[in-house]
């Protein structure tokens, strides 16, 4: 019997091909999923320091607002110690939601901790939970681990995301992939809750949001309509390549 290492070492090639061909790939159902909104609280907002305080407070409220525009999505709220030092939710993302849940924890630090909160998802019905919160290497990633443990699939959005420094946001979203988490850009959740432009909600319904939210996007989208409905051409412009 000679089993060298070449046949071992192709063996295992063998193996890890079978593995990546059998990866399949969840995507995210508007009919399944739930917008679990994790101590995005005015006190707590003080503790993020691994993005700029515009740029958090953009993309966390951003985050936030995507049920306004996907309104099949449940929204779950939670705070933590609300009226000691970590403050109220913000006022304009309750203003969004006024009939969700909100779960007032008073006490545990992971929300799934808090039998409140479980019965609020479960009772959504619904198995895939899209989460951000402050901060991610705690209130984010705490949750998101549980959720995984409870047999959910969880999609963590980064820039929605907070906390003191960037090395420990990454290894954050590192332990959070490790437990199979879905570390995404809030824009990666947008094109699949959306899956089609031609889709309601589509580009009809959320070229809004976009406006409001995504100015990479939004900006070249007004001076493409812009060049379509009043645009001209520049003397020397016209030699370019098409
Ligand atoms: C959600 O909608 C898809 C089709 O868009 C359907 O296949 C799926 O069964 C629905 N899921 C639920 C839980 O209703
Ligand atoms: C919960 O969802 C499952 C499918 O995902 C469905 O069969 C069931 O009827 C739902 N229950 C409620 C109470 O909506
Ligand atoms: C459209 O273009 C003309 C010049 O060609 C300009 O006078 C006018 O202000 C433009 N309108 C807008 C809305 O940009």
């Amino acid at each position: 019997m000679k089993f060298g290492i070449t046949s071992l070492l192709s063996a295992a090639l063998l193996a890890s091909t079978a593995v990546a061909d059998s990866f399949s790939w969840e995507r995210l159902e508007k009919n399944n999923s739930v917008l679990v909104i994790v101590d995005i609280q005015e006190g707590l907002f003080q503790m993020v320091h691994d993005w700029d305080p515009i740029v958090a407070r953009h993309n966390m409220l951003a985050y936030a607002s995507l049920a306004t525009v996907f309104t099949d999505l449940p929204v779950v709220m939670t705070s933590s110690a609300e009226v000691g030092p970590n403050g109220l939710i913000p006022q304009e993302i309750r203003d969004w939601y006024p009939e969700a849940p909100i779960i007032r924890r008073n006490g545990e630090v992971d929300a799934w901790d808090n039998p409140d909160f479980r019965a609020a998802i479960k009772a959504t019905n619904r198995t895939q939970i899209i989460i951000a919160g402050i901060v991610t290497d705690v209130c984010t990633a705490f949750l998101a681990r549980s959720l995984r443990a409870e047999g959910y699939s969880v999609w963590a959005v980064i820039e929605s995301s907070g906390t003191i420094t960037p090395s420990i946001r990454d290894i954050a979203n590192a332990q959070m992939l490790r437990a199979g988490v879905n570390v995404v850009s809030l824009f990666a959740v947008f094109g699949d809750l959306m899956r089609d432009w031609r889709h309601v909600p589509g580009s009809a319904e959320l070229y809004g949001w976009i406006d409001e939210w995504m100015p990479s996007y939004s900006y070249f989208a007004r001076a493409h309509k812009n060049a379509k409905l009043n645009g001209t051409i520049l003397p020397g412009q016209d030699g370019l390549p098409e």
